[in-house]
């Protein structure tokens, strides 16, 4: 089956990243979330973005207005009925995305495949509510979407072999590379990734400067940004859903979220998103 239009839910980081990314390979979006705000603040970001880009001469004016004209905004989630494929990027509440998933398996075409964007939750548990769990796959995208090459794909276990060959192939067309995992929590890049940053939060609780340990990885390990940085820029919030699916999914106390984390998020500082993390940031995220 080819794919010819698109559906993501959800307009926070991810989401609008993924939009971004395909629609600029040429599909067209319907873009969902409840809140109509989030959506206007993705499509600013989107076109702050492809205008840069246009100014920088890296694409031309005619690629951004295609780009920007490939998406329509909707609070409604009937209104996902006709796509070939739909894409959740939703928060990493896996309640959440059961009620979600449960509603648009009614709400779709029997052949339209179920995408999630978790991080780390079961593809099988995702895909157990629904009334076609063949259709339903993992395909995990990297922060920032539009830069990072990477979408890991992660079949569930009643996953059909067609479902994973058509997922590969359009992650392909939108100029990204897939690699295959296991449905076990965190899959690849987080499972090493996330403990990694988690324990140099550790490291800042027993007092070490966050210049100190970013400044460490970026020139002994050749990181482009130091574990803190990095865990501001994808948000302290899902930083810690993602260690806690880590910790619940294998029950291994190896797997603890630091306790600093769960501070700050409870404190709603939760990295550049909201102004503050373990650094401070101007309303521009800088
Ligand atoms: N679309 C297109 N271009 C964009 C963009 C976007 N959304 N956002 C930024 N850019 C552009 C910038 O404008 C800039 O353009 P310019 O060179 O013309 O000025 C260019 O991309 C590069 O931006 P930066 O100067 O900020 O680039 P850096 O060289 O500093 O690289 C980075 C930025 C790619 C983010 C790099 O620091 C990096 O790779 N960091 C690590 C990221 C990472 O590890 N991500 C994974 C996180 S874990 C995750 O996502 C999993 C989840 O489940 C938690």
């Amino acid at each position: 089956m080819a794919i010819k239009k698109v559906a993501v839910i959800g307009a926070g980081l991810m989401g609008t990243g993924i939009t971004q990314v395909i629609a600029g390979a040429g599909f067209p979006v319907i873009w969902q979330d409840v809140s109509v705000q989030q959506l206007e603040n993705g499509m600013d970001r989107i076109e702050k973005v492809l205008s840069k880009q246009v100014s920088k001469q890296k694409i031309d004016n005619n690629h951004k207005v295609k780009t920007l004209s490939n998406i329509s905004i909707t609070q409604e989630l009937k209104a996902v009925s006709d796509v070939d494929l739909l894409i959740e990027a939703i928060p990493e509440d896996i309640n959440l995305k059961q009620t979600i998933f449960s509603q648009v398996s009614k709400l779709v075409q029997p052949n339209c495949i179920l995408v999630t964007n978790t991080s780390g939750l079961s593809i099988t548990a995702i895909a157990a509510v629904t009334t076609c769990p063949q259709k339903v796959i993992g395909a995990h995208f990297f922060y920032p979407a539009p830069l990072m090459g990477l979408v890991e794909i992660i079949p569930g276990l009643a996953t059909s072999k067609e479902t994973v060959e058509e997922i590969g192939q359009f992650i392909k067309d939108i100029g990204k590379t897939p690699v295959h995992c296991y449905d076990y929590p965190g899959f690849i890049v987080n499972r090493l990734l996330i403990p990694l940053v988690n324990e140099a939060i550790f490291m800042v609780m027993e007092g070490n400067a966050p210049e100190t340990v970013d400044a460490a990885m970026r020139l002994g390990a050749n990181h482009p940004m130091g574990p803190i940085a990095l865990a501001d820029y994808v948000g302290l919030d899902t930083l810690l859903a993602t260690m806690e699916g880590l910790y619940t999914g294998f029950k291994d106390p190896k797997y603890r979220p630091c306790p600093l984390l769960v501070k700050k998020v409870e404190a709603g500082h939760l990295g550049r998103k909201s102004g503050q993390g373990f650094y401070q940031y101007d309303t521009n995220g800088n």
